[in-house]
């Protein structure tokens, strides 16, 4: 039977049969089956539109034909792996060295976000010669062994932490330690991070890095306090470890005004290493690792070659090229600003009517609307938010929680999500808001 004609029923079925059941579905109560999508829309088997408000992959929108004919285009004239010369690997490398300050310019290509936070820990190990890394509570990096072991999201919830790992404070000013009426809240949890490297020192341990998602967004959307990373690096660089900036979730001008979202804290902060993944590909699986030429040589020092199959090869580099190239054609990053700007607005006016939204945060298309139960405490409004987005699925809106409370709605649309949505979205948001008493399994707002 052809997957076109198998109805929703049966893939589930299959699917609970012969996949992992670790590996969750959206809504997995009553999964969408989604069969195409295009721009910022997606269809179920049955035509129906969804707007796609959380689909960050697809970047410059669900199969851009630019990007689409760029992989087809290449597919058919040769996919091989970067032992051979090829001009697709050096041009786009060029081409994301143009992006970024120019320290970093050493360029390392895998396939997946995973894979670039890996090989970031490898870099500045080798590097510093040291073992320990510094990570945000709640973050998120990636899937793998290493990954697991610096991603608090997860290991809270498997063996725990490891002694070589060293948990920060998010530079949370809305629920956090240091809030937005804190005098200076970048140098207070600034501070907290010596803290956390002192305490390291004492138990004999050295720090390698500081792994930092530029805007935690597994953390909850948050907007780090400007100045916060200058005052943090400059912590760990002096206990000699390096500063990774992970943008795998809001790189590629997702914020609007700067390509990179670290730059969002300043012309005088610059990473020593940056990963780059999801955007890059517009859904075809690649990533990046972007370096110092101290830290790639301090790498090669050993004399262990770093082979990666799929890597860098000419397909991925065309399609890659072809993302950048359709942000630049297409105006995205300003466009990102102007819509952005108009969602948070629409948000705001949404707040001063429905208690339960406690705080508006964002820049560009990165969005988080922060629910709460009550104002003085701020405490997650954690069931109404899945009420919510169960609601805003019947209303064909996508949209997902995170945060430590699941209480935060995130934006992070395809970049060619437009005002019409923008507006689609909060009106929607507000008849459910308005709704008469809506009633949850865990309380009513
Ligand atoms: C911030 C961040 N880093 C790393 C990763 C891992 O990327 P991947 O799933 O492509 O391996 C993710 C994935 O969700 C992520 O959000």
């Amino acid at each position: 039977m052809g997957a076109e004609s198998r109805c929703r029923q049966d893939t589930l079925a299959l699917r609970r049969q012969l996949i992992g059941s670790s590996c969750k579905l959206f809504f997995s109560e009553d999964p969408l089956k989604i069969v195409r999508a295009k721009g910022q829309y997606m269809y179920d088997e049955n035509g129906r539109e969804y707007l796609d408000c959380i689909g960050n992959v697809a970047h410059v929108g669900h199969c851009h034909p630019d990007v689409v004919n760029a992989a087809h285009e290449h597919n058919q004239v040769l996919n091989t792996n970067s032992r051979f010369l090829h001009d697709n690997l050096v041009d786009y490398a060029k081409r994301i060295s143009d992006t970024l300050p120019k320290k970093l310019c050493t360029f390392y290509f895998l396939n997946s976000g995973s894979e670039a936070n890996d090989l970031a820990l490898r870099l500045a190990r080798q590097y510093t010669k040291h073992e320990d890394v510094i990570v945000f509570d709640h973050a998120y990096h990636g899937h793998l062994t290493s990954l697991i072991d610096i991603s608090p999201y997860k290991f809270k919830n498997l063996d725990g932490q490891k002694e070589w790992v060293h948990v920060a404070p998010l530079p949370d000013t809305y629920r956090g330690m240091y809030r937005e009426d804190h005098e200076d809240s970048a140098t207070a949890y600034a501070n907290d991070v010596k803290k956390i490297i002192d305490q390291a020192h004492e138990k004999g341990r050295k720090i390698a890095a500081f792994f930092a998602e530029s805007l935690p967004s597994v953390g909850g959307q948050i907007i780090p306090p400007v100045g916060y990373f200058q005052k943090a690096a400059q912590h760990v660089r002096k206990a000699g470890g390096i500063f990774v900036a992970d943008e795998i979730q809001v790189g590629f001008g997702r914020v609007g005004k700067c390509f990179w979202a670290f730059q969002l804290q300043g012309e005088d902060f610059v990473p020593d290493i940056v990963t780059m993944g999801k955007p890059i590909g517009n859904g075809h699986p690649m990533s990046c690792v972007a370096t110092t030429k101290e830290i790639a040589e301090a790498f090669a020092a050993t004399g262990v070659e770093y082979f990666n199959t799929f890597g860098g090869n000419p397909v991925s580099c065309a399609i890659g090229m072809k993302v950048l190239d359709v942000i630049e054609k297409e105006h995205l990053q300003a466009h990102a600003t102007e819509v952005g700007n108009f969602l948070m607005e629409l948000l705001n006016r949404q707040k001063s009517q429905h208690p339960i939204i406690g705080d508006i945060r964002g820049v560009g298309l990165f969005i988080g609307v922060d629910l709460i139960k009550d104002q003085e405490k701020r405490t997650p409004a954690t069931a109404e938010a899945e009420y919510l987005i169960a609601r805003l699925k019947n209303e064909c809106i996508l949209l997902s929680t995170d945060g430590p409370g699941r209480n935060v709605l995130k934006f992070k649309p395809p970049m060619c999500f437009n005002m019409k949505d923008a507006q689609f979205v909060v009106e929607k948001i507000d008849k459910i808001l308005t709704g008469k008493t809506c009633q949850t399994d865990k309380g009513c707002f």
